[in-house]
């Protein structure tokens, strides 16, 4: 296959900015060069360009979403950072037992989503809040989505779940499935999914007292950063809690933020 040429990447890259935000710089062009090339391969195309003329076209059959999965990472898994889970459970348990509902706004597998649910059974369970509260999980791929949904996962996934969580909120695999676990019903059913791009404008789907948008603003540049944060804090009521990852640094914003802890930031009236 013919080398990726700089027209090309540009095209590829200006294309992944205008629709998904993703920001790749020259350094990147090996990178997303070899993870294009087998794939393209796989698809028996002639080479880069004609997967850029594939991904461009409105029916392309999901593989503008592909190329997106392939650039990204959707590295994820239960109780990632958890400081801000224990900020969570501390925060809501002083609520007085009102309605909650919480957004994980780039919820690639859905381990952030269910890691909150579980989260919350427990402190429902132990009379700590009331038992009107809802999760919404949100990405831009719907590969990850449909895989949220089954809510089957490698054991690994699950590592930092205590053993008597695990129990209660999961079933182990058995047989060809050992290895495996799935949450429990009763957890699935706490928990909605759609797909949502945050470079887009976002329809009325809060107020939300907790959101959390971690790990995903490293694809962004810093004019995208402030726009998706912006426009995330929108569906945040005033008082909420804003969860970034503790590695994205400070965040780059409009809106009225109070630093709480690393990653952890409260929304002000504004
Ligand atoms: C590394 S995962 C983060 C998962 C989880 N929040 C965590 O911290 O473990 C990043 C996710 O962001 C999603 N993503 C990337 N660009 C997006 C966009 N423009 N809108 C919505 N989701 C996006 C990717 O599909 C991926 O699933």
């Amino acid at each position: 296959m013919e080398a990726l040429s700089d027209r090309t990447y540009q095209a590829i890259t200006r294309l992944m900015h205008e629709t998904v935000g993703l920001s790749f710089s020259e350094s990147k062009k090996p990178l997303i060069s070899s993870r294009l090339a087998s794939r393209i391969q796989r698809l028996g195309l002639g080479g880069f360009e004609d997967y850029l003329a594939l991904i461009q076209q409105p029916e392309d059959g999901g593989e503008f979403q592909m190329a997106v999965d392939l650039l990204t990472t959707n590295e994820t898994y239960f109780f990632r950072e958890p400081a801000h889970f224990e900020w969570l459970a501390k925060e809501f348990s002083q609520g007085n037992k009102r309605p909650l509902s919480v957004w994980s706004a780039a919820s690639s597998f859905g381990d952030e989503a269910y890691t909150i649910a579980m989260l919350l059974t427990d402190l429902q369970q132990q009379g700590r809040i009331g038992s009107d509260w809802r999760i919404l999980g949100t990405d831009i791929s719907d590969r990850v989505l449909r895989s949220a949904i089954e809510a089957t996962y490698p054991e690994d996934r699950l590592r930092h779940v205590d053993a008597e969580r695990l129990r209660r909120h999961c079933l182990r695999g058995e047989g060809p499935s050992e290895g495996l676990i799935q949450i429990r019903p009763a957890l699935r059913e706490r928990v909605r999914f759609g797909q949502l791009n945050l470079c887009r404008p976002i329809e009325n789907i809060g107020p939300f007292d907790a959101v959390f948008l971690r790990n995903v603003l490293i694809y962004f540049d810093p004019a995208t950063k402030r726009e998706v944060v912006d426009r995330v804090l929108t569906q945040l009521r005033p008082g909420g809690l804003f969860f970034i990852g503790t590695a994205e640094g400070r965040v780059p914003c409009a809106t009225p933020v109070q630093v709480l802890a690393p990653g952890i930031f409260r929304k002000l009236d504004a």
